[in-house]
């Protein structure tokens, strides 16, 4: 039997649990994805169009940039688990709280079980709840209309509209392309502000300080925020510096790509989030971008990390890095280099150092210390897995003095 909620509920079946429509927030079943085969999602909201109701899904294999819209015709109805709902609106119940859908699928994704449910406040934050779905669909940025993969904290006048515009130069963004014309015709910067670090042919690096430059700093973590999921979005840019990448040609300094990094890191983190735009992704810029970073932490004589957590394309780039890196000089010396001196020749904390060779099978923890093993066939078959070393940085090309406060 089906409460069709207005929609027609067609010929569905299930055999043990009634489905309910339209279908509530938290429901899990499965839904025909680009490559049209069915896949394991999870209700995060719904919305009604016209007369339909549109479901915003989370496919359970898939990163949650993947995220999209669809409509029912898309869901599996037959493979609803429709307990999940129940549950929630039990508990609902029990607990006599009044909460909203979103809460639902929170308690339903944090998989509370009977007894050991804590209706923590803070958890339920609606700030948290509201970055489940994409508020901005596409953004324009210079030549590239590029779809967005995360929600972004922008503020709530930018949130009705499906796309953005953004000046590629000062990242000022607005809601129409008529606007951006206009500001276009006035904005006279041709590069990112602050300094320019480092040449080499068309590649530059300009490090923008986020409290000399605060607006700027502002719209790129809003910008940022569109590709980055796990990153907390820092308003706070005054404690930052920014560091972006440009391919530079006679219309201007043209963003790839940044990453950020904190003046002073108690936990000795060297970058704190990295993004190449979308357009520019699998070009060797994040390759790029993290060696800088590492070439920035050799000149203040310091080792460092990226903060944690990082994302899986986040994770990938660096094992790669750590891989190529590491491996190079095990080569070169035929594996008589102890961490220690890794870690100086690279700045690589070592931590990372040590998880990258246990990771690879290339050491081991024998009568209190660490041994390293370096078969040349066994270091050449790892090389060869972790791919090209993308684009170099030249440290001759850097010219940086590590930050200082000032007057300090
Ligand atoms: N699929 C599979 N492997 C990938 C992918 C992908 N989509 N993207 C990168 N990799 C791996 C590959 O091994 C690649 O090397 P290869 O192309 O030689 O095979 C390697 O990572 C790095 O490739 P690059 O071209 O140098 O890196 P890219 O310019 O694409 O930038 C980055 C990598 C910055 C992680 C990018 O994917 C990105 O901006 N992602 C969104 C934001 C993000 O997740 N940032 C990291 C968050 S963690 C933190 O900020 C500390
Ligand atoms: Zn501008």
């Amino acid at each position: 039997m089906f409460d069709s909620g207005g929609e027609d509920a067609g010929s569905c079946r299930k055999r043990k649990n009634r489905v309910l429509l339209p279908l509530e927030v938290g429901t899990k079943l499965t839904c025909r994805w680009r490559d049209d085969k069915y896949h394991p999602v999870t209700i995060i909201e719904r919305k009604k169009v016209n007369d339909e109701y549109h479901y915003y899904v989370h496919y359970s294999e898939f990163n949650r940039r993947l995220d999209e819209w669809v409509k029912l015709d898309q869901l599996n109805l037959d493979a609803t688990e429709a307990d999940a709902v129940e549950k929630v609106e039990d508990k609902v119940r029990e607990s006599g709280l009044k909460m909203t859908r979103h809460q639902k699928r929170k308690i339903d994704e944090t998989h509370v079980e009977e007894g050991h449910e804590d209706f923590d406040a803070a958890s339920l934050r609606e700030h948290e709840e509201i970055t489940k779905v994409k508020n901005i669909g596409k953004i324009e940025l210079g030549r590239y209309e590029i779809d967005t993969w995360y929600f972004s904290p922008f503020p709530p006048e930018y949130s009705d509209c499906n796309k953005l515009f953004f000046c590629e130069f000062c990242l000022a963004f607005v809601k129409r392309k008529e606007q951006l014309q206009r500001h276009m015709r006035k904005c006279d910067l041709k590069h990112p502000p602050g300094d320019e670090i480092y040449r080499n042919g068309s590649l530059s690096m300009f490090e923008v300080d986020g409290r000399k430059n605060k607006v700027y700093s502002q719209n790129l973590c809003y910008l940022a925020k569109l590709f980055l999921d796990h990153k907390t979005l820092y308003y706070d840019v005054d404690l930052f510096l920014f560091y972006i990448l440009c391919e530079c040609d006679d219309r201007g300094c043209h963003m790839v790509g940044y990453f950020s990094k904190e003046k002073h890191s108690e936990e000795g983190y060297n970058l704190a989030c990295i993004l190449t735009l979308p357009p520019y992704q699998r070009k060797g810029y994040g390759k790029f971008l993290i060696a800088f970073s590492y070439e920035l932490s050799k000149k203040e004589t310091k080792v460092g990390t990226p903060e944690r957590p990082l994302s899986d394309l986040g994770l990938l780039s660096y094992r790669g890095y750590w891989t190529r890196v590491l491996l190079d000089i095990l080569k070169k010396h035929r594996g008589n280099v102890s961490i220690k001196e890794l870690t100086d020749m690279t700045a690589i904390r070592s931590e990372d150092v040590i998880n990258t060779l246990q990771q690879l099978e290339l050491i081991q923890y024998r009568k209190g210390q660490y041994v390293i093993c370096a078969d040349p066939k066994l270091l050449d078959r790892h090389l060869k897995a972790a791919g090209r070393s993308g684009l170099e940085v030249d440290p001759s090309k850097l010219i940086w003095t590590p930050y200082k406060e000032q007057g300090g």
